[in-house]
């Protein structure tokens, strides 16, 4: 199917990264910036709400700009503006709205609020206008993991923005099961590379931590291993003056990797679909991705490394398709700090 010609600016300010990206027909990336708070948040050792909306509103104004500059283009040239309306930090998205509504109001735009898991998903059609060959569309149904600091599940697309939840997370997110195990381990935030780094030096087989099985359904658990990892570190402080912590790393990293891929493809298998699209910022894991390219039953998207985390260009790309499926949003939309995707 041919899709109309449109170029969207995103904004997305769900968590602790500012940013804002132009995107062409729901693929081709113009520009993407993305100002991030870690170093903010670092000394809570997680994010801390209302320093993360402050310094949004601080960011903003030359995110947007940044993003239009380096598109070589102005609102003029805009047709559209995406913005994550939710899951997220009540009073981080509420900075990004209102900018959204701001330049829609002042430009006579449509307006067009993204689930932010939506675009996470989408992350995998975006690709740079730098790059010679654009990389393959996914195609439909496909089975999509998604995998971040707050949600876990895996959803089956049967076609653009159709999600069917087949399963997921009964407690603790991968990512936040990556952050508190890092916080265990004395690593800092974010976790998720912290473990990563930790884990090149170890080994995965030290430790046998629990894979949660759930009767083999396409649910996940994670706060049981953050608790067997615990109860490992407390039993080795007792006798060791120096804690393992690459060993116990990639032990717990294993273990995560393990079931989020075992699962994927069985849902993949139960709903004979071939595509598989892994997204949200855990998999930027090498493991992960390495897991899943390594096998060659199933086609996979698996976004460059840059979209993986939050970022506005996948809002874009996930705007984009709302806009051209007339999902248009009047300027009186709140956020939606706990919104599902399906
Ligand atoms: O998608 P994201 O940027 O924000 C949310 O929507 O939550 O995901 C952030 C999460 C954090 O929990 C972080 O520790 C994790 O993604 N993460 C990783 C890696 N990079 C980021 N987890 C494992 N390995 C990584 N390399
Ligand atoms: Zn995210």
């Amino acid at each position: 199917m041919i899709y109309p010609a449109a170029r969207i600016l995103a904004i997305e300010t769900s968590c602790d990264e500012t940013a804002a990206a132009v995107l062409e027909n729901g693929r081709v990336l113009l520009s993407s910036v993305v100002a991030s708070q870690i170093d903010l948040h670092q000394q809570y050792g997680g994010v801390f709400p209302e320093v993360a909306s402050r310094q949004h509103i601080i960011t903003i104004y030359d995110v947007v700009e940044q993003a239009l500059q380096q598109a070589y283009l102005s609102l003029d040239n805009i047709d559209a503006i995406a913005v994550t309306r939710g899951p997220g930090l009540a009073g981080s998205l509420v900075v990004g709205m209102n900018m959204a509504k701001g330049i829609a109001l002042g430009k006579n735009l449509p307006l067009i609020g993204v689930n932010h898991l939506e675009g996470h998903i989408y992350s995998s059609w975006v690709y740079s206008s730098e790059v010679p060959n654009p990389p393959p569309i996914p195609e439909f149904p496909l089975i999509a993991l998604l995998v971040s600091g707050g949600h876990t599940e895996i959803n089956l697309m049967g076609g653009h923005l159709h999600y069917k939840r087949l399963g997921g997370t009964l407690d603790d997110a991968a990512g936040e099961a990556f952050d508190k195990v890092a916080r265990l381990l004395g690593l800092p935030y974010p976790g998720g590379p912290s473990i990563q780094k930790a884990a090149m030096n170890g080994n995965p087989n030290a430790y046998n931590f629990p894979r949660a099985n759930l009767d083999g359904s396409l649910n996940f658990s994670f706060s049981g291993l953050k608790t067997s990892v615990l109860r490992m570190v407390r039993e080795l402080e007792k006798s060791r003056s120096r804690l393992p912590v690459e060993d116990l790393a990639a032990s717990f990293q294993q273990a995560v990797v393990d079931v989020l891929f075992k699962k994927t493809i069985q849902a993949a298998r139960q709903h004979k679909v071939k595509n598989i699209i892994v997204a949200g910022g855990v998999s930027a894991n090498q493991l992960l991705r390495d897991t899943f390219l390594g096998q060659t039953n199933f086609n996979i998207f698996i976004p460059p490394f840059k979209y993986c985390t939050d970022n506005a260009a996948m809002i874009a790309a996930a705007g984009y398709f709302r806009f051209v499926n007339n999902l248009i949003d009047p300027l009186d939309i709140d956020v939606l700090p706990n919104w599902p995707l399906s």
